[in-house]
């Protein structure tokens, strides 16, 4: 099965407003293979939404780097899905391991929040991943599917669920996963939608590698059969992002 690729640039919380001016100058010249062919989604920190809204591409979505596990209310210093689709925001990226790490952000959190975001009509990049000691210790895949399971157990619908898969060792590190590692997490990903989702879901559902990917390594993660895309964090706040965009050209 053909599935559409998409790339994400998580700017995570960086950027002054000179740098949106310069980052939105560049992915606005950014010449891409015909947006049928790939979904670029741009998550640059929340006070930055509105005016990307107002200056970047048409044809590049915008997401949200997190929301809440539900309705707004006095959750303060939180962001709802509907202020996000209020602001023609609709993706959003949950569970990144920055905030489960950081912040304590528990499996069933990040399965709260996917549940409610989804329910709100939004698009979700759900990330997950393993740390270094997890893997040297082969627990990669269990892992994995415990984080990707609580979310299973809350939605009945992957048709706006992306994964993103990212190995903790590999953010922000330079040691950017083979093409080999990341296809062999892809691949036992889809295994396990597989055999607990069903086999439709399986195939239709994208998973982007993410972790240190750079315009010299995108093409060959790239290549590999479930390697759906990227999501870019350092990178993506360079020119060398079109390049990515790029990688299966
Ligand atoms: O969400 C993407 C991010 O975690 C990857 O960061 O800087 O290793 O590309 P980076």
């Amino acid at each position: 099965m053909s599935r559409k690729l998409i790339v994400g640039g998580n700017w995570k919380c960086n950027g002054t407003q000179d740098d949106v001016k310069r980052i939105v100058e560049f992915l606005n010249k950014a010449e891409v293979p015909c947006t049928n062919h790939i979904e670029v989604v741009i998550a640059p920190p929340a006070p930055f939404l509105p005016i990307l809204r107002s200056t970047l591409r048409s044809d590049f979505n915008l997401a949200a780097q997190n929301c809440w596990t539900g309705k707004g209310g006095a959750f303060t210093g939180e962001i709802s899905a509907e202020m996000l689709m209020n602001l023609n925001v609709p993706w959003v990226i949950l569970g990144h391991s920055e905030r489960r790490t950081l912040l304590g952000e528990s499996d069933e959190m990040v399965a709260e929040k996917v549940a409610y975001a989804l329910s709100q009509g939004m698009k979700v990049i759900l990330c997950c991943g393993e740390t270094l000691e997890q893997r040297e210790k082969n627990e990669t895949t269990m892992v994995v599917a415990r984080q990707i399971k609580a979310v299973a157990d809350k939605i009945q619908s992957w048709n706006n669920v992306v994964i993103a898969y990212e190995p903790i060792w590999a953010i922000g590190t330079g040691k950017v996963a083979t093409p080999q590692q990341a296809q062999e997490v892809h691949a036992n990903i889809r295994a396990w939608l597989s055999q607990n989702v069903g086999e439709a879901v399986a195939q239709a559902v994208r998973i982007q590698y993410g972790g240190s990917v750079t315009a010299a390594n995108c093409k060959e993660i790239g290549s590999q059969p479930d390697v759906d895309g990227f999501l870019v964090g350092g990178a993506s706040l360079k020119p060398e992002f079109a390049d990515i965009l790029n990688a299966r050209i």
